[in-house]
């Protein structure tokens, strides 16, 4: 058995600034030094996808180190370091199985598909008001669409998007690492509170009427039946504005990079709903924005390497699905690419943590690109774009574009 710190292992400048421009070059190479582990700054990093997935079926023996994250920017006690500890991904394993048993049930694909049409209308909205302008900044656009989703699924009044778009943008950035940003994340995570809190409170008092469901009743109902409290209930909404916003917003960004590189793909997207929804998960093998983190819980040897208690280790999902050993080809961007079941991509995580709004998110996606690549034709690139910083969410920032109104 060896040490860690017997191992010759790469180094990863994760932190630099040039490394989100380039994260699937530097970790190529430090595949050619070490098959599955590289280290860094701020943890050990487990860079292929195989050893992601074996290692993600031990997660009993790990912990999301959510704590730990908190500790390296000194924000303990304070109200963002507080959500943060005890949103949902961070609880302790059964406070964790409480809540998952309470909610997972009711996020089904039958849930999200009832969604849709509301996702459609709100997409059209947006392309009604960005399409005739002929040239804009992608990501600006892609961004009002999942928070504009959000705040439909919980009722939240539509006057406010603007400032929590701002909040959530702040939050996003909070794994990057970065102390400076601590007081601007104390200022988000309370503006996001106050507004889940109102609309809990809306809700309650709201007389029953035959209105659908939505996320926001689902979550009160399901809460209220199992047992969660109320502060449980407002940090799972708060999480699920954070979960949701970035990540679909960088996908959704992403995408359109990828289309303006394959314009019979994008065309085809505009005719053709399942093809659409192909490419959509074929986009999201080639790239997502998660890196996932834990810390082990106990020593776990692994493939004959002692992983010390309480050693970091970094899971870079968003780069998971181009490892040439399990992606035949991975470079190419194939949206007939046939999808074996034990190389699926890891854009939603895997096992007890699994994302909890998947459905919702590849809901969103598919129909918006459906619709995009019906309004935007001809996507160009319109000048530079560059990237968020790895290992927070990360993707591009700004995408300038220019196209013929359809
Ligand atoms: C493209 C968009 C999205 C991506 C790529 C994504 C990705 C992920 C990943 C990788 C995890 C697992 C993290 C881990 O194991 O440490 C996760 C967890 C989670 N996601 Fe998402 N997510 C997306 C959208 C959403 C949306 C729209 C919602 C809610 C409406 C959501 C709610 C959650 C929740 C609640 C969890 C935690 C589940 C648990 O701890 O049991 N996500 N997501």
């Amino acid at each position: 058995m060896q040490a860690l710190a017997e191992l010759d292992l790469p180094y990863l400048p994760v932190q630099s600034p040039e490394f989100g421009a380039d994260p699937t070059g530097h970790f190529a190479r430090a595949r050619a030094q070490h098959p599955w582990l590289a280290r860094s700054d701020i943890g050990y990093f487990v860079h292929e996808y195989r050893a992601i997935r074996e290692l993600f079926w031990m997660d009993d023996k790990m912990r999301p180190s959510f704590d730990g994250i908190v500790e390296q920017l000194g924000a303990h006690g304070t109200p963002w370091g507080r959500f943060t500890e005890e949103q949902m991904i961070s609880l302790p394993p059964a406070q964790h199985k409480l809540l998952r048993d309470t909610f997972a049930a009711r996020f089904t694909p039958r849930f999200a598909n009832n969604l849709r049409p509301m996702m459609r209308e709100t997409i059209t909205g947006l392309l009604d008001e960005w399409v005739s302008k002929g040239r804009f900044d992608f990501e600006e656009f892609a961004s009002w669409f999942p928070i504009s989703v959000m705040f439909r699924l919980v009722g939240a009044p539509v006057a406010r998007i603007g400032a929590i778009k701002k909040d959530l943008e702040t939050l996003g950035l909070a794994f990057s690492m970065d102390k400076t940003r601590v007081p601007a994340l104390q200022q988000s995570i309370t503006r996001l509170d106050q507004l889940v809190h109102e609309l809990i409170a809306t809700r309650r008092a709201r007389p029953a009427g035959d209105d659908p469901e939505d996320l926001l009743d689902l979550v009160i109902s399901a809460g209220d039946g199992g047992g969660i409290s109320e502060r449980q209930l407002a940090d799972l909404i708060m999480f699920f504005f954070i979960a949701g916003y970035d990540t679909s917003k960088n996908v959704l960004t992403f995408t359109m990079h990828l289309m303006m590189k394959n314009p019979t793909v994008y065309a085809r997207c505009a005719e053709d709903h399942d093809y659409c929804r192909k490419a959509i998960e074929e986009a999201l093998r080639y790239f997502n924005p998660g890196t996932t983190f834990r810390f082990t819980d106990q020593d776990i040897v692994f493939r004959d390497v002692l992983l010390p208690r309480d050693t970091m280790l970094f899971f870079p999902l968003s780069i998971s699905g181009r490892d040439p050993d399990a992606f035949p080809d991975a470079e190419t961007f194939d949206p007939e690419r046939a999808i074996d079941p034990n190389t699926r991509h890891l854009a939603f995580g895997l096992g007890k943590h699994m994302c909890l709004g998947q459905y919702i998110a590849r809901a969103q996606l598919q129909e918006s690109l459906h619709l995009i690549a019906q309004r935007i034709k001809d996507p160009r690139l319109d000048g530079e774009y560059g990237w968020r910083p790895f290992p927070g969410t990360w993707g591009l920032k700004g995408l300038p574009i220019r196209f013929a109104a359809g």
